[in-house]
C-alpha cells in the first residue's frame, strides 16, 4: 500500500467532491460536505499511519493503556477501504454492542488487524468478494475477534505453517505478517488462529484479555 500523495486511499476519497463540483450548475453544499469527509477521514489516517511509522522507527511500542477496540478496527477499516475497493471487496463489521475495552497498545492493535486485513484482501485480489470483521466477548470473558474474507482459502496441510517465521505463496510477500501477529497476540496472554470457511474463504480469530479494573 503506497501513503504518499498519489495513494489510491486520497485519489479514492477525492472522486465524489469532485463529481458534486463538476455539475452544472456546482452542487456546492455537496461539495463541501464531501470536503470534510475527506477531512475527517484523512486526519484519522495520519493519526494511524503516523503512530505506525513512530512504531518502526523507534521498534518501542507505544505503552498499554486502555482503548476501545470498536474504534481501532473502525480507523483500520477507513485506512484499506480504497485498497478493498480497488479490488471490489466490501468491508463488513459485527461489533459486540457491550465490548468491552482493552488495556493494549493501540499501535500494536493496529498492526495485528493490518497484517489479518491485508492478508484477506490479499486473498481476494483476483475474485473481489466480502471482508467480515466481528468482535465479541466469549463465555470465558476474552474478548474474540475475526476477520473473515471469501478468498482463495486454506489447504488444511497449511494451517500451522502460516504462521512459520518467512512462510509465503506471494512472490512479493515477506512471510512475517502472522508471525509478527501471533507473537503480539501471544504477548497479551492470547491466542490467534485459522480456519478454513465452509464456503469459499478463511477465518483469522484472536483473543485478547479485557481490561480488568486492577489495570485502570
Ligand atoms: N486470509 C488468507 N487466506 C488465505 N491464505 C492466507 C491468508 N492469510 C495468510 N495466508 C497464507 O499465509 C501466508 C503467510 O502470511 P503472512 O505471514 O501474512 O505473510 P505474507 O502475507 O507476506 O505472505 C500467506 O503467504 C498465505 O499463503
Ligand atoms: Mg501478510
Amino acid at each position: 500500500m503506497r501513503l504518499n500523495s498519489q495513494s489510491p486511499l486520497r485519489l479514492q476519497a477525492q472522486t465524489p467532491l469532485l463529481r458534486w463540483l463538476a455539475h452544472e450548475p456546482p452542487d456546492l453544499d455537496r461539495a463541501r460536505a464531501a470536503a470534510a469527509r475527506i477531512e475527517q477521514d484523512a486526519n484519522r489516517a495520519a493519526d494511524v499511519i503516523s503512530s505506525l511509522q513512530s512504531f518502526y522507527r523507534t521498534g518501542i511500542p507505544t505503552k498499554r493503556q486502555s482503548v476501545d477496540l470498536k474504534e481501532i478496527i473502525g480507523e483500520m477499516t477507513i485506512l484499506l477501504r480504497a485498497e478493498a475497493e480497488r479490488y471490489a471487496i466490501a468491508t463488513h463489521q459485527e461489533i459486540d454492542v457491550c465490548l468491552p475495552r482493552l488495556f493494549a497498545s493501540r499501535v500494536q492493535l493496529q498492526q495485528i488487524l493490518m497484517n489479518l486485513m491485508l492478508n484477506a484482501i490479499e486473498a481476494m485480489k483476483d475474485t473481489g468478494g466480502e471482508m467480515t470483521i466481528k468482535a465479541k466477548i466469549d463465555s470465558n470473558g476474552l474478548v474474540v475477534t475475526s476477520v473473515s474474507d471469501t478468498g482463495v482459502g486454506l489447504a488444511a496441510e497449511n494451517i500451522e505453517r502460516i504462521f512459520d517465521p518467512f512462510h509465503t505463496t506471494k512472490p512479493q510477500g515477506t512471510g512475517m505478517g502472522l508471525t509478527i501477529t501471533r507473537s503480539i497476540v501471544e504477548s497479551y496472554g492470547g491466542r490467534v488462529w485459522a480456519n478454513p470457511n465452509q464456503g469459499p474463504g478463511a477465518t483469522f480469530h484472536f483473543t485478547l484479555p479485557r481490561e480488568t479494573e486492577a489495570q485502570i
